[in-house]
């Protein structure tokens, strides 16, 4: 039977790593979320069905197993059926919370088993302290589970609280200090609970819950709007560790290599972020970009003028090019016009000219958020290019269409060394013949900046919801 079930937490762990693979790709990851979902399954229904204790006695409990198994269920489903493609992160968080709520409430029913099970009569003798004895390295895992999960439970609760528009970004003055003594409490009573007998240390356990849950809170509060999604990939990173805890705890490798997949998955893609908005970690939590967007701050608009370009002009435009490059940004997704978009590259192509999608990194509110966005639309994957790939290319192109998109193709961060974005890789719209950009007023990005591009002579302003806009173009180009 035990060796039955390691290999089905052999299959799942596989199953893991095969759909983390094949998520990277837009092609291969629905199949790659299908693939790691039935491996989760079988571990868990090998866990139910199979798992014996040191007493040979199976789960029991099945009442509170499979009523949890389907509210879970049932939620999980209906809260992913129903979500909007703009409130995707808020859904990550909240799950994510769940996972880091699971890990330290396994910590707290552990630390009680161990109280429970403690053998005086090893630590009395010897000079043994606690930690010396079998269980120390249990209880030390226990308490990092309980520390991370905690955090990653209220942090991205605040994080849910603050996407959702529920929460503003609040700090006060020394919150950094704060949050540091927090952390060094904390550390100071895992120590003693550590060093004394564990009976002793039941209110030092709880206290420890409390500060890592306030910590959490106070960690993300003050972060700005902007770099919520980075946050939340942090918090998913501190969820995968603190299962992997709960996968030492219980050796159950199919819990380890999944807690492991997600922690270092959610490191590299914070990392990958960071990256991408050419900032480091440190500066996204205790700077402050994107908190003026929180504050809807609206710029000065001393740019000087821009141009707006009838919806006639920009069908006849893009029709008589060869080239046209559609540049998604977040507002498509809030139009929801990525269907309209579709349809309109389609009639284009028809004519003769040659239409693909410039894909920015951070575009949207999400890692992937274009991707997945024209995925739903059944955009051809070939068509999506790379911002690394597509920039060398704009010099070619008659016509740039921006929809919905604005910190992304914003030259302040190539010109101006004061602006909260510079430093981060745009796409260089600009070097093509012709920019049409398409928001619904003058006002700014994420990032709470004005864009000069708006402002530049090759551009021209197509003012309006992104789907009627494009309903609408679709309708001139078909009438040209
Ligand atoms: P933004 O700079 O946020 O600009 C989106 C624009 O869409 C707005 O200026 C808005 O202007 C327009 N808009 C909103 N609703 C619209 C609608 N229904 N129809 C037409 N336009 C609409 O978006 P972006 O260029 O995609 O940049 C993303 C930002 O998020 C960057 O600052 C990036 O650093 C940040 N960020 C993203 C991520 C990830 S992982 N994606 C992570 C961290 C930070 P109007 O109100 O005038 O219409």
């Amino acid at each position: 039977m035990e060796s039955l079930l390691l290999l089905i937490y052999l299959i799942a762990s596989i199953t893991f790593i095969l759909g983390l693979k094949m998520l990277s790709n837009p092609k291969t990851a629905r199949n790659g979320n299908v693939v790691a979902a039935i491996g989760m399954a079988l571990a868990i229904a090998g866990t139910i069905a199979l798992y014996t204790d040191a007493s040979g006695d199976h789960l029991g409990n099945h009442l509170w197993i499979f009523g949890g198994l389907a509210i879970g269920g049932v939620i999980g489903t209906m809260s992913a059926k129903n979500v909007k493609m703009t409130a995707m992160p808020q859904m990550v968080s909240i799950f994510n919370g769940m996972g880091g709520a699971c890990a330290a409430l396994i910590s707290i029913i552990e630390f009680k088993h161990l109280v429970h099970d403690f053998q005086p009569e090893l630590y009395a003798g010897g000079g043994y302290t606690y930690f010396s004895t079998l269980d120390g390295t249990s209880l030390l895992i226990i308490m990092a589970g309980l520390i991370i999960g905690s955090v990653s439970f209220t942090g991205s609760m605040i994080a849910w609280a603050k996407l959702d528009g529920r929460l503003n970004d609040y700090a006060f003055n020394g919150q950094h200090i704060v949050n540091i003594l927090l952390l060094l409490v904390t550390i100071g009573l895992t120590a003693m609970i550590i060093i004394l007998r564990p009976e002793e240390t039941i209110t030092f356990f709880y206290a420890a819950l409390a500060l890592s849950a306030m910590y959490g809170i106070l960690f993300v509060l003050p972060i700005g709007g902007a770099d919520m999604p980075v946050v939340i990939s942090l918090l998913n990173s501190f969820t995968g560790i603190a299962a992997a805890c709960g996968g030492f705890l219980y050796d159950n490798t199919a819990m380890l290599t999944g807690g492991i997949l997600v922690g270092a998955a959610g490191t590299l893609l914070t990392v990958l972020m960071c990256n991408a908005m050419n900032r480091s970690l440190l500066n996204v939590l205790i700077g402050s970009f994107g908190g003026s967007a929180q504050a809807g701050a609206s710029g000065s608009g001393a740019q000087g003028n821009y141009k707006e370009m009838s919806l006639s002009d920009a069908a006849v435009l893009m029709s008589y090019s060869s080239k046209v490059v559609i540049v998604p940004g977040y507002g498509l997704a809030v139009a929801q016009a990525q269907h309209a978009c579709h349809e309109m590259e389609k009639i284009l192509t028809e004519k003769g000219v040659q239409v693909t999608y410039a894909i920015h990194p951070v575009a949207g509110r999400m890692p992937g958020h274009m991707n997945v966005l024209l995925a739903e639309a059944d955009v051809p994957y070939e068509k999506l290019k790379e911002m690394e790939e597509i920039n060398d290319e704009f010099s070619s192109v008659d016509a740039v269409l921006v929809l919905g998109a604005n910190d992304v193709v914003n030259p302040a961060a190539k010109t101006d060394p004061t602006s909260p974005i510079y430093g981060m890789p745009i796409l260089d719209v600009e070097s093509a013949k012709h920019v049409i950009v398409n928001k619904r007023s003058m006002k700014p990005g994420y990032a709470g900046i004005e864009n000069e591009l708006f402002f530049r002579p090759k551009t021209s302003m197509l003012f309006g919801d992104s789907k009627k806009v494009l309903q609408d173009l679709i309708a001139e180009i078909k009438n040209l």
